[in-house]
């Protein structure tokens, strides 16, 4: 048999080339909530600020090790008409040069880093807005994250609310096993434990809302361990802060105050009546609360006050749509198969519909 040779077409490899870069390049295409490298604070600002320090200067030293050595291989590259070269052992001048310089170079580089490792240890005195830091109590629980403001009688899961310009003074421990906060256009991560208080601090320069993630790894449901940070104007966390206080404390002192709970049951919406009567038929209230002014602490679930306008839900991990919703409640081992809301009554598509209706009514 005989092989015919084809040529390979020149464009082949190249194509290949160009495709790999295209993929390469869409990594740089943006927006990068996650990334480190585009700070919002002035925590993240300055640990960026050593980072890129460190990267310039890197490259100072790439650029001229890198000439040095092409120069060298060039200008002293062998010639067929060599003789052998002077042969030498060693060079102490040499040796205290190429010693001193990285000595000076991780000096220079030591005086930024030390300065931010200070300055980012110690919470400032007042925030940028004149007001004393804001205090937040964070505890890390298998699997969502959990939100005190002492200062304020507030808890909530989830959705960290803070205002712009306001240094937010973040106490963090956990109610397990380790795990780690970590908003990263905002400070760097850190980890929570059990027994012991860990602090974090930042102050919000824009307003918007900021993926954030457990990273550390906790058991089988870590990577559905996600939260948002929400920075608010100032009056627009006002405004949430305002809407938290006026959830129902009706379930534990008996006056209501939330717009649901001050209607009689014989008036409301039928479907968010019987919704209403579900969430404590199905035991949903025997691990959460509806209302941020819980004065239940350690609370096995997530607290769900506001839980009808929070952008996500099952601890950051699906978009808050009645549809996950819906899914969620019927069907939680699928969405997030070792979650501890387990062993609940069965939930039919009616009844799952009529808690949705209660649970929108939540804002
Ligand atoms: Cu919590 Cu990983």
């Amino acid at each position: 048999m005989r092989y015919l040779h084809v040529p390979r077409p020149w464009y082949r490899p190249v194509g290949l080339l160009g495709a790999l870069a295209a993929v390469l390049v869409a990594g740089c295409s943006g927006p990068y909530p996650q990334s480190t490298l585009e700070p919002r604070g002035d925590f993240a600002a300055m640990v960026d600020s050593v980072f890129m320090t460190t990267v310039y200067l890197a490259a100072v030293v790439f650029v001229l090790v890198e000439g040095a050595l092409l120069f060298v291989l060039f200008k002293f590259r062998g010639k067929p008409s060599d003789a052998d070269p002077k042969q030498i052992h060693g060079s102490t001048v040499v040796e205290i040069i190429w010693t001193i310089i990285p000595a000076v170079v991780l000096a220079v580089v030591a005086v930024p880093t030390v300065r931010t490792i200070f300055a980012t240890a110690a919470v400032p005195a007042t925030s940028p807005d004149g007001q004393p830091p804001l205090k937040v109590e964070v505890v890390g629980h298998q699997w969502f994250w959990e939100f005190r403001y002492p200062d304020l009688g507030i808890t909530t899961a989830n959705e960290l609310h803070v205002p712009i310009h306001r240094t937010v003074d973040l106490r963090m421990k956990s109610a397990d096993v380790i795990h780690a906060f970590w908003v990263p256009q905002f400070a760097g991560k850190r980890d929570v434990f059990p027994n012991r208080e860990t602090r974090l601090w930042f102050t919000a320069a824009v307003t918007g809302e900021f993926p954030g993630a457990c990273a550390e790894f906790c058991g089988t449901e870590h990577a559905r361990m996600d939260f948002y940070l929400m920075v608010d104007s100032a009056a627009a966390f006002t405004a949430w802060v305002d809407r938290r206080h006026a959830d129902s404390t009706m379930m534990y002192t008996g006056a209501p105050k939330h717009a649901a709970d001050s209607v009689p049951l014989a008036s409301m919406d039928p479907k968010v009546a019987r919704g209403k009567q579900l969430f404590t038929t199905k035991t949903c209230v025997v691990c959460h609360s509806l209302s941020a002014m819980n004065p239940f602490k350690d609370q096995i679930g997530p607290n769900l006050s506001g839980i009808g306008t929070r952008k996500m839900i099952g601890a950051g991990w699906l978009p808050n749509t009645d549809e996950n919703l819906r899914e969620w409640i019927e069907h939680t081992q699928k969405v997030k198969p070792d979650v501890l809301m387990k062993g609940l009554p069965p939930i039919s598509d009616d009844e799952a519909a009529a808690l949705i209706a209660y649970l929108r009514t939540m804002r």
